[in-house]
This record gives structure tokens, C-alpha cells and sequence, in this order.
């Protein structure tokens, strides 16, 4: 174990980077924790890939080009500079395979060349530090985009290469793992002695099996991905790795997320004080077109997709909504079998229901403001950003227990609960939860306390940063 003390040198390889590139809670993750770092003295230095939405982006005069090495192949690549809030971006840039209108996908279908556009990506990046001369004490990459690093990195340390870097990797979601046809490992640099055995090969198994260390984003979903389903395909992966498996809850960054100071709301409030949420959620009601009534307020954020529980979502809605009056707002984007669904409930329940297709960073600050409760009922959940935004904003969270949800809302009936969470993945399920939500609301005091005690709840950047340091500190 090399013991590293004092001021660290950091390079995250990520793709996702808020106020950059943001598609999830990855983005919110890589950029709290980067800021984390620096306020304790570290330096980071964040490299992404020059995605088609950057090319607006104001940069540094300064750039250089790097050769890459990628199977046969020689590419070429340009690196680019900025500084987003303190934190130095260098942004990877091939016009062919980043300057897409989307990151992954074109809409419906993940692109095809996905394994090697991240590949490259990696490599790019590990070739320009040690152009630079730059030998960071740590690499750490942010999912499977980032997870081929942590073999290249072996590979160019057999060169002599950044002998002093050790690389570690964070799973922020093991759903997705990017797998790549054997028929193309050679264009990837890579030999059939360096694929993990038995398990689906996928530039994540690759990460896993080569990086230093490796964690994921609460201790829930790790002990989770030690099984199947869960691990989709890896978990004897993950269990043979698990002296160096991890789990780390995330932070919230409440220099962003503060309903005391958060600019985009019509009026700022504190535990102590909830008027202006109050007028926050007769605005939303406003612009929604719904009545000003007693109702408690149901909200979510969300990305459209199986993980986030849609399957019984809509049907437990579209069957509530039928005897209760309360109402939903819902703010996404995703796949267009649960949207559409979304969009008829809205036909069907106008004086209740809205769902808005789309995000808005700050119209999604006025969601959590507005809600007496947020639904967050995933089938799975790493760790979910959401629910801890929800507790600071006094919106009760309803959640699944599963993973990251059940290691951040302590459910009733549990002595100091701060939200109401539900067991099976089922319509069923999710309608008691649901009813629960509503009785709570109609128990004044009783209500007032969960929520007062969830803005109690503290999820600080600081305190993950310091569980990264340790994982930094002990990689092999
Ligand atoms: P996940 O990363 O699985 O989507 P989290 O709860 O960790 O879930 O993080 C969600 C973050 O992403 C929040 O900041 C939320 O506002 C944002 N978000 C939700 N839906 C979208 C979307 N469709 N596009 C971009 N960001 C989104
Ligand atoms: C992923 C997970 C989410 C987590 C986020 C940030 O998108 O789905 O649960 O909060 O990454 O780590």
C-alpha cells in the first residue's frame, strides 16, 4: 500500500460534469466531490469528452494536440482548457466521436461505436497527462466511460509510463456497463488475457478487474451488487473484488441546493419559517394551470426509465388518482413507453395531473420548493440525489427501500423518520405508500415533524470527500 499524505494531485476521467454536461446525478456527483476536494486543499483537474453541447463553451487560449495510440490505429485529438467554478477542465475533443448532439444515444438507440469512443477517450486522456508530464496520485473514473482507464493505465505503466498514479473507479450505476464484442478487442488495444473470466465482458468488468480500488455511491447498493440481480451479470465480479469494494454516500452541494438562498425560487424559506414555500407552491400551481386548494402536492425529477420504477408508477397512479384528489406535478425525459402513458394521465386527470417532458435545472429547484411530497420509487437506486434534495427542502420523499434510498430516509413508522418508504416493486405496494402520504397530510402535527426532521438531515460533499481521501490514500 503506497501511503499518501498532504496535498494530493486528483484527475477525474468523467463524463458528466454540472454546469457542463449533465444527463443525471452523475454530473451533481463528479462536480460536488471535485469542489470537495479543493476545498481541502486538493487539486483536481476534471478531463471529459468535447461533447457537441461544449462547442459554445468559452475556453482558454491555450490547447494542444495529442496522438493516441489505439490498437493499429494513430488518432488524433485536441485538448482544450477552461475553468468551471475553480476546477480546471481539460475537454477531450475529436470531432467524430464527441461533436453528437447527445452523449449516448441518438434519441432511441445507444450509438454504436460506444466501446470505442470511450475507450479512446480514456486513453486520450491518460496520453496527455503523461505528455504533460502530469503523474497525478490518483485517476479516478466515474463509470463504465471512464473505466477502460484503469487497464490502459496498467498498459502504459509496463511502458514506464505514470508509474506513480494508481487508478480508482466509482460505479455510479451498474446497470450500465457499455459491453464490447470480442471481435473487437483488438481495435480496443485489448487481449483476451486482460478480460475478466465468466463474467459479461464490458469496459465496467474491465474497470473493475483492473482498477487499484473501486466503490460505489452507498453501502446499500453495494452490498446489492455482491448479488443478482442486482449486479447484472457481475457479482462474482464484485465479490472477488470486495476487499477493495467500497461504498460511499454521496453529498449534496447545498451551496446549490438551499431553499434558504437558491435563486430560482419565488421565495426563500428556512425550517423555521415555511412561508415561502408556501408561496412557492401557489406559484407552481399558478403556471400549472392547478387549483390553490388543501390538497397535499405530490412532485418528482426524474429521468423516464425502468430504474426509477415506472413499470408500477403510472399504474398506481393512474389508479389512485381516480378516488383521491390530491396532485401531481411531474417533471422528465426518457423513453417514450412510460411518457406517453404519463402524457394520457394528464388527458385523463386534468384538474390533478401534469407531467412536463423536458428538464429545467431551475424549474427542477421549483419542483422539490413547491411538493409536500416527492416520489421517488425506484426499482434500484445507487444512491439517488433526489430524495436528499427532497429532506432539505422539507418535501417528504416517497421512496422504494432499496440502495442509496434506504440508507438516506429513515421510513415510518421508525422513531425519527424523515419519509415514507415501501418494500415490494409493486403497484400495490406503492398505492399503501401512496394512501400513507395522504393520511400523514392530514395529521398537521404529524406531518410537520417528519418534515422538520428532514431538514435537519445533513449529506455533506465534505464528509464523502474525506471516506474518497482514505480510498485515495490506501489504493495499491
Ligand atoms: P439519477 O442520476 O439516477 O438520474 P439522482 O437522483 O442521483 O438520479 O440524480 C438526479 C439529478 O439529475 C438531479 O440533479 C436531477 O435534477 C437531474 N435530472 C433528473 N432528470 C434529468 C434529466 N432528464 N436530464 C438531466 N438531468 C436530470
Ligand atoms: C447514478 C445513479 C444515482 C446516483 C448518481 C450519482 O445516476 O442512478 O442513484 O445518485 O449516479 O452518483
Amino acid at each position: 500500500m503506497l501511503e499518501r499524505k498532504g496535498r494530493m494531485q486528483i484527475v477525474f476521467l468523467c463524463s458528466e460534469f454540472e454546469g457542463l454536461l449533465k444527463t443525471g446525478g452523475l454530473a451533481d456527483a463528479t462536480r460536488g466531490l471535485a469542489q470537495a476536494l479543493q476545498a481541502k486543499g486538493h487539486k483536481v483537474i476534471v478531463l471529459m469528452p468535447r461533447y457537441g453541447a461544449l462547442y459554445n463553451k468559452a475556453l482558454l487560449d491555450d490547447w494542444q494536440s495529442v496522438y493516441v495510440e489505439l490498437g493499429n490505429q494513430r488518432y488524433g485529438c485536441a485538448v482544450r482548457h477552461l475553468v468551471s467554478d475553480g476546477i480546471a477542465i481539460a475537454l477531450i475533443e475529436h470531432h467524430d466521436f464527441f461533436a453528437r448532439a447527445r452523449p449516448y444515444d441518438d434519441g432511441e438507440h445507444p450509438y454504436h461505436d460506444n466501446a470505442l469512443r470511450f475507450a479512446f477517450f480514456c486513453k486520450a486522456a491518460l496520453y496527455y497527462l503523461s505528455e504533460n508530464g502530469i503523474e497525478p496520485d490518483v485517476i479516478h473514473g466515474h463509470d463504465w466511460q471512464s473505466a477502460a482507464g484503469a487497464l490502459y493505465l496498467k498498459q502504459m505503466q509496463q511502458q514506464g509510463l505514470l508509474l506513480q498514479s494508481r487508478f480508482v473507479l466509482t460505479i455510479h450505476n451498474a446497470a450500465y456497463q457499455q459491453g464490447i464484442a470480442r471481435h473487437d478487442l483488438a481495435m480496443l488495444g485489448i487481449s483476451t488475457s486482460d478480460c475478466p473470466a465468466d463474467v459479461p465482458l464490458s469496459l465496467l468488468s474491465l474497470g473493475v478487474a483492473h482498477c487499484s480500488s473501486f466503490n460505489t455511491v452507498s453501502q446499500g447498493y453495494r452490498q446489492e451488487l455482491l448479488s443478482e440481480p442486482a449486479a447484472n451479470g457481475l457479482s462474482s465480479l464484485y465479490q472477488a473484488r470486495q476487499q477493495h469494494f467500497s461504498g460511499i454516500v454521496n453529498g449534496c452541494d447545498y451551496g446549490r441546493w438551499d431553499p434558504q438562498t437558491d435563486k430560482s425560487l419565488v421565495a426563500n424559506y428556512h425550517s423555521a419559517d415555511l412561508t415561502g414555500k408556501g408561496l412557492c407552491k401557489s406559484e407552481l400551481r399558478r403556471q400549472m394551470g392547478l387549483a390553490d386548494s388543501k390538497v397535499p402536492l405530490f412532485v418528482s425529477v426524474s429521468r423516464v426509465t425502468g430504474q426509477k420504477g415506472f413499470d408500477y408508477l403510472i399504474p398506481a397512479l393512474s389508479h389512485w388518482l381516480a378516488s383521491s384528489s390530491a396532485q401531481v406535478v411531474m417533471m422528465g425525459t426518457g423513453e417514450q413507453k412510460y411518457i406517453q402513458p404519463l402524457k394520457t394521465l394528464q388527458q385523463q386527470y386534468p384538474l390533478q395531473y401534469r407531467f412536463i417532458e423536458g428538464f429545467d435545472e431551475d424549474f427542477s429547484h421549483q419542483l422539490e420548493a413547491a411538493g409536500d411530497f416527492f416520489l421517488m420509487p425506484s426499482l434500484f437506486e445507487p444512491c439517488g440525489l433526489n430524495q436528499i434534495y427532497s429532506l432539505r427542502y422539507g418535501t417528504v420523499p416517497i421512496v422504494r427501500a432499496t440502495g442509496g434510498l434506504k440508507d438516506t430516509v429513515l421510513a415510518l413508522p421508525a422513531r425519527g423518520a424523515t419519509g415514507i418508504s415501501f418494500t415490494e416493486p409493486d403497484v400495490e405496494a406503492l398505492l399503501g405508500a401512496l394512501q400513507q402520504a395522504e393520511a400523514l397530510y392530514q395529521n398537521k402535527a404529524k406531518y410537520q415533524k417528519v418534515q422538520q426532521r428532514g431538514m435537519q438531515q445533513y449529506f455533506g460533499w465534505g464528509e464523502a470527500a474525506e471516506q474518497y481521501l482514505k480510498m485515495y490514500q490506501q489504493a495499491t
